[in-house]
């Protein structure tokens, strides 16, 4: 049976929230903060609660790399993977986690240790766009088994991405004004993030501990989501046919890190680590001391497990295998032969299926890719799809040897290289940078009846950059 977990928001509650908009954080009105978001109301029914600002103001000179990054680039990412993940998440939730109201958590503006977050623009646009409670997209399915065996419903990911000052300076120089289309300048040079770059991501879902254990004592937000991914509500499935939307609370289920890494030569520079929620833990355990200065709800972030870092695909390793239904006794798969992922192997892990063969990927990624096979598909035009094949069914089964033109998507890459060279331009493993320029063609192709020759760049259609199905 499932538990009705809606939350249905009335304007009463609403105007309960009573922390109201500062207009000190935003003296700008630059890019569209989100596309969604429940009706702001008038008079006595407005509403009057936290709204996500989009932190645009993006430097314009190299801002100076604060201790906390340099020392991370110091540590060793590849015989002490593990203290390097929790490191960086430790990094990301240094000033951003305020203790208490964990609603008021990552509001980037207002970060107390004085350094500079910002995220990506243009992603408010399109039916994934961003909502207005904290600038989450909807992101990739979440189908049944892929949490646990024991998740029998299918949901989606909804998700929100922040970068360091070294990451900002890049959107500042493809993004100078929001008044203007993209500047690939930098980009076509090849230049990419600069050392130092520190990205973050949280996705949440709608999911709860009555299919998925281990999200039992959840750390939870408000979504603005669509009801056609809620399965208490009448809409559930039905997103051909029901567009509508509502408050419902959602579950932090992963978070994903990336750094940009001089000494990762093999992965144009970067190195990704991703952590699972798990609410079995005690709110105070012994993955880092840096958590028991958050209070209240705050320490739930600390229940973010390491599951892994990596620093290259792994080209030569091409033999399948896959662990499709994730569970107690289908534990997680450690495929010894990789060298460049680590696995966490602590049992305060939930059962993983991991990656294609054992790669890094976290809960709600697709089993048939991998972080960085994924990322490094992140070029515009889009002329080589995110992945072969979303149908686990259709990718090389455990024990098969993969071909040739599967194994072009676990290849390594040189810093600025692009996925298909020559044919497009590397947006140097960033999903939302491409992301933001295809938004930003689309939108203007649309609303202007036009076409803009760089979308002849290619004889490919250019595919849409989505985990998901795109619905219009
Ligand atoms: C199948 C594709 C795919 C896989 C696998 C994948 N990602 Fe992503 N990732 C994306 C896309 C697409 C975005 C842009 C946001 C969205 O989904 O709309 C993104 C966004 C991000 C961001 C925000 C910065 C950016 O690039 O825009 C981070 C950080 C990130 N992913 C890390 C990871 C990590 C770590 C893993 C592995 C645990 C991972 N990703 C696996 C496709 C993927």
């Amino acid at each position: 049976m499932k538990r009705l977990i809606s939350i249905g928001v009335t304007c009463t509650m609403l105007t309960s929230a009573a922390v109201a908009q500062n207009f000190q954080v935003e003296p700008i009105i630059g890019f569209p903060d989100f596309g969604y978001m429940e009706d702001p109301g008038t008079g006595d029914g407005q509403y009057t609660g936290p709204v996500f600002v989009l932190a645009d103001q993006y430097p314009t000179t190299m801002p100076a790399l604060d201790q906390g990054a340099q020392d991370i680039l110091q540590m060793d990412f590849m015989g002490d993977s593990i203290n390097y993940a929790v490191a960086v998440r430790d990094y990301i939730f240094e000033g951003n986690i305020r203790g208490g109201d964990v609603e008021r958590d990552f509001d980037l503006h207002l970060n107390t240790n004085n350094r500079d977050w910002y995220h990506a623009p243009w992603q408010h646009w399109g039916s994934l766009g961003r909502e207005g409670y904290h600038g989450l997209t909807r992101e990739g399915p979440l189908s049944a088994n892929v949490l646990d065996k024991t998740q029998t419903d299918s949901s989606y990911a909804y998700a929100v991405g922040f970068y360091n000052g070294p990451g900002g300076l890049t959107f500042g120089k493809v993004w100078p004004s929001a008044d203007q289309g993209p500047d690939l300048s930098s980009l076509i040079a090849g230049e990419g993030f600069p050392e130092g770059t520190i990205v973050g991501k949280f996705l949440f879902t709608v999911l709860d501990d009555t299919q998925v254990g281990y999200l039992t004592n959840p750390l939870q937000w408000n979504a603005y989501m669509y009801n056609c991914d809620v399965p208490s509500s009448p809409s559930y499935l039905k997103c051909s046919t029901d567009k509508t939307r509502s408050t419902q609370k959602i579950n932090l289920l992963q978070m994903d890190i990336m750094v940009k890494d001089s000494r990762a030569v093999d992965s144009a520079g970067w190195v990704f680590g991703t952590f699972a929620y798990n609410g079995n833990l005690p709110a105070k355990h012994d993955y880092s001391a840096a958590c028991e200065q958050y209070a209240g709800d705050g320490k739930k972030w600390c229940n973010l497990v390491p599951v892994g870092v990596m620093w290259g695909n792994d080209p030569d390793n091409n033999i399948g295998y896959l662990n499709e239904t994730p569970s107690v006794d289908s534990p997680t798969f450690f495929n010894k032969t990789l060298t460049q992922t680590v696995i966490n192997p602590s049992p305060d892990l939930p059962a993983q299926h991991l990656g294609w063969a054992g790669r890094l990927d976290g809960p709600a990624d697709n089993p048939g890719s991998s972080c960085m096979s994924c990322h490094s598909t992140g070029q515009y035009p889009a002329v080589s799809p995110i992945m072969l094949t979303f149908n686990p069914a259709e990718m090389p089964q455990n024990g098969e040897k993969a071909d040739e033109e599967w194994m072009r998507y676990f290849r390594n890459f040189k810093d600025g290289e692009a996925f298909d060279p020559g044919r497009a331009v590397s947006t140097d493993f960033s999903m939302q940078m491409l992301k933001s320029i295809q938004n930003y063609v689309e939108w203007r192709s649309q609303s202007q009846d036009g076409k803009y020759a760089v979308q002849y760049w290619t004889d490919n259609n250019v595919n849409a950059v989505t985990r998901g199905s795109v619905f219009e």
